[in-house]
């Protein structure tokens, strides 16, 4: 079973330190949820898992299946098995949803195996259009330049389809709910739970609650200045909706 283990971690960003000590373990199956105010580090803690180059670590390890990822380059972290979506996808004007979806496995077989000729494109073409079948996706949209002019929802739901085809076995979303009609929100999330499961660990960045109705998290976490300060099963998010987070920072003032 493939495990991601944060331990201790310290990030800055131009010296002034986000991440102040947190420590989170997600394994294969599991669906976890982080929740917390705005500028609590949420995102810092998706980017300095990505590998972005802004982001310093200073203190502390994030171990994937039994491998330092902090050692490893972007690209290669996203072939150890791990993906990231984010809350500002980028464009790459020039590249079609296709073909960056049929690069991005080819490069995992051929880390897998260095003699891995490519998915064959009839195998590529069908397993692309059953994931767009199932994410209710018009086919069309695997031929436009990815994310170039995507509306807010069309970029949540090309991420869902990049998870799809990647299958990762931990992939973290970052608000994944953000910009998106209650019918998108609920197919992303129809997404995720087709995909969930014992092959895939989920951690979900997320300030809705409602998000929490259709994915429904196994754990969930509150950060705040940098770290977990709380955990807790679905029961917290509920307790979060109605009560905001003033309650736990008297808790941590204590
Ligand atoms: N390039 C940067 N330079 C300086 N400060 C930065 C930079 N990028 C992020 N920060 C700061 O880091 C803090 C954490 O930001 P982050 O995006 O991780 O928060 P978040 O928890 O994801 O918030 P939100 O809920 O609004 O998405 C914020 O105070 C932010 O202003
Ligand atoms: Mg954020």
């Amino acid at each position: 079973m493939s495990q991601l283990e944060i331990r201790n971690l310290h990030v800055s960003i131009e010296d002034k330190e986000i991440l102040k000590g947190l420590t989170l373990t997600i394994n294969q199956g599991e669906i976890h949820a982080i929740m917390g105010p705005n500028g609590t580090g949420k995102s810092t803690l998706a980017y300095t898992l990505m590998g972005h180059p802004n982001y310093t670590v200073t203190a502390g390890e994030v171990i994937f299946k039994g491998q330092s990822l902090l050692e490893l380059e972007p690209d290669e972290r996203s072939r150890t098995g791990i993906f990231l979506a984010f809350q500002y996808p980028v464009a790459i004007p020039g590249v079609t949803v296709a073909n960056f979806l049929r690069s991005a496995i080819n490069s995992r077989r051929r880390a897998a195996n260095a003699e891995d000729k490519g998915m064959p494109i009839p195998e590529f073409r069908k397993m692309l259009k059953e994931k767009m079948d199932m994410l209710k996706m018009d086919h069309a949209f695997a031929g436009r330049y990815l994310n170039d002019g995507f509306s807010g929802g069309e970029k949540k739901r090309a991420e869902i389809l990049q998870m799809a085809t990647l299958k990762p076995e931990i992939a973290i979303l970052d608000e994944t709910d953000s910009g998106l009609d209650i019918d998108a929100l609920r197919i992303v999330s129809e997404g995720v739970n087709a995909l969930s499961g014992p092959e895939l660990g989920v951690l979900v960045i997320t300030h809705y609650q409602r998000l929490l109705n259709y994915i429904k998290p196994h754990h969930v976490h509150v950060m705040m200045g940098g770290r977990i300060v709380e955990s807790g099963g679905p029961e917290l998010a509920l307790h979060l909706e109605e009560h905001g987070y003033d309650w736990i920072r008297e808790k941590i003032e204590e």
